[in-house]
């Protein structure tokens, strides 16, 4: 199954996406998880991107699509896919039609203000890139990833400007992309505002379909 995660920052992308990819047996493939392993590990392409991911602006279509590119050649990926922050302007979606064609596109519904507070209690384990939430889904131990014991942190792109911006950027250039896919027939409307488990039974059902 071919599938596209769409949804602004913060509506629980990457948390359904961590529960498809075992139930369906196909990778999760997040751009910004790619972005954040190359900046982690001071790569070349992780120094050009470091300050772009900061600030909440998107990174140049051409460093994506070649990315994500690259990372469609691994013999994972050839049964199948879950792309999530991929693609987010109308050039990268241009471009992905002519590398793969999907069978849909999930669209995660959930407003602003739920939004902000998903983003500022997000917490993460740096080297696992497993996600917490301070209220909604606390470590057992305060700060501590329940696996590592490792410190957990919050990213540079969680503090308040940058999710505003993310927020901006979103509208004006990702959400187009609900029109173009509604067009093609491809899009699944979620709402993303119930619970994660709630909302992953929503996703196997539609999928079902
Ligand atoms: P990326 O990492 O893709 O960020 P994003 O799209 O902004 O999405 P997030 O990871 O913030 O949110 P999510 O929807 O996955 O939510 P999550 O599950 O974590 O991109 C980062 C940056 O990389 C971009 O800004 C850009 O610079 C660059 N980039 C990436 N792709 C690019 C592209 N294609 N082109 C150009 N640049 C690109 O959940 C959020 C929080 O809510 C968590 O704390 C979680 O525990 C909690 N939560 C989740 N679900 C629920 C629920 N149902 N109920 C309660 N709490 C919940």
């Amino acid at each position: 199954m071919n599938l596209v995660f769409l949804g602004p920052p913060g509506a629980g992308k990457g948390t359904i996406a961590a529960r498809a990819k075992e139930f369906y047996g196909i990778p999760h493939i997040s751009t910004g998880d790619l972005f954040r392993y190359n900046i982690k590990n001071d790569t070349e392409l992780g120094k050009e991107v470091k300050a772009i991911l900061a600030s909440g602006d998107l990174v140049p279509d051409s460093v994506t699509i070649k990315m994500v590119e690259d990372r469609f050649t691994n013999d994972d990926a050839q049964k199948g896919f879950i792309l999530d922050g991929f693609p987010r302007t109308i050039f990268q979606a241009d471009a992905l039609k002519d590398m793969k064609e999907l069978d849909a596109v999930v669209n995660f519904v959930l407003d602003r203000e739920e939004i902000i507070k998903r983003l500022s209690g997000r917490r993460m384990c740096k080297s696992t890139g497993k996600i917490y939430h301070i209220i909604y889904n606390p470590p057992k131990v305060e700060g501590i990833d329940d696996e590592t014991g490792e410190a957990l942190i919050q990213r540079d792109d969680d503090k308040e400007e940058a999710i505003l911006n993310r927020l901006d950027v979103y509208k004006a250039q990702t959400e187009p992309l609900i029109a173009y896919y509604r067009e093609k027939g491809l899009i699944v409307d979620i709402d993303a505002s119930a619970s994660p488990e709630e909302v992953f039974e929503q996703v196997k059902k539609a999928l079902a379909k």
